[in-house]
């Protein structure tokens, strides 16, 4: 191993995505929680960066380890964007991912293929003692007429993957690693993080 880095999450479905996505880097990933209870991160919706910040921040100061935060959301074109930001609370609090999951399609019902267009946007920060850098990475799509495929979490089952015309859900983690927005915006952070820490 080249370093290790601690996740400020305690979303199991993302640390096991960064866990693979940064391990053909020889970058090892811990949730910071195992080491230090830092707390929750209260996220300020301003900002997909500045949420990533807050989290990243919050654990570098309370540990003094290299930290990454990240804020990520589904934007779909015909509402607007929403539900962006709020894509971990829409709905309510207390929906699930299938009451979420549930609510986008009623609110596409009947919406044709070419305007069900969306994209899943994440935003990486790291903190260290040398500073704070943002990543960003986006992957295109559109949301299906029905949830497909098992794989995943949050919306997988309802965001089609054009070139493929499949869910993440069905095309499965593998898959998802190589094309997510999330494996775009952490790529880029494991080759800062050779580059200019681990050498
Ligand atoms: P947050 O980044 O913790 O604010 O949550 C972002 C929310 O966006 C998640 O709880 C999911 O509902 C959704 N989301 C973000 N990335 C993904 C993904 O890769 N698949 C499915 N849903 C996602």
């Amino acid at each position: 191993m080249k370093g290790e880095v601690y996740l400020v999450t305690r979303n199991e479905g993302k640390l096991r995505e960064v866990k693979d996505i940064l391990s053909p880097f020889s970058i090892s990933v811990r949730s910071i929680y195992e080491v230090c209870d830092v707390g929750t991160v209260e996220e300020k919706g301003e900002s997909y960066a500045l949420n990533a910040l807050l989290k990243a921040r919050r654990g570098f100061e309370k540990t003094g380890k290299i930290s990454l935060g990240e804020d990520s959301g589904l934007e779909v074109d015909y509402l607007e964007g929403a539900p962006g930001l709020y894509s971990a609370r829409w709905g309510g609090e207390n929906a699930s991912p299938g009451d979420k999951i549930s609510l986008l399609l009623e609110l596409l019902q009947g919406v044709p293929q070419q305007k069900r267009t969306a994209r899943f946007v994440c935003v990486v920060a790291l903190v260290w003692e040398r500073g704070e850098e943002i990543f960003r990475g986006v992957c295109e799509g559109y949301i299906a007429e029905e949830a497909r495929g098992e794989a995943g979490f949050g919306y997988d089952p309802i965001f089609v993957f054009p070139p493929e015309g499949k869910t993440f859900a069905e095309l499965g983690s593998e898959f998802k690693n190589r094309y997510s927005h999330r494996s775009r915006a952490f790529r880029q952070s494991a080759e800062f993080l050779l580059r200019e820490v681990f050498h």
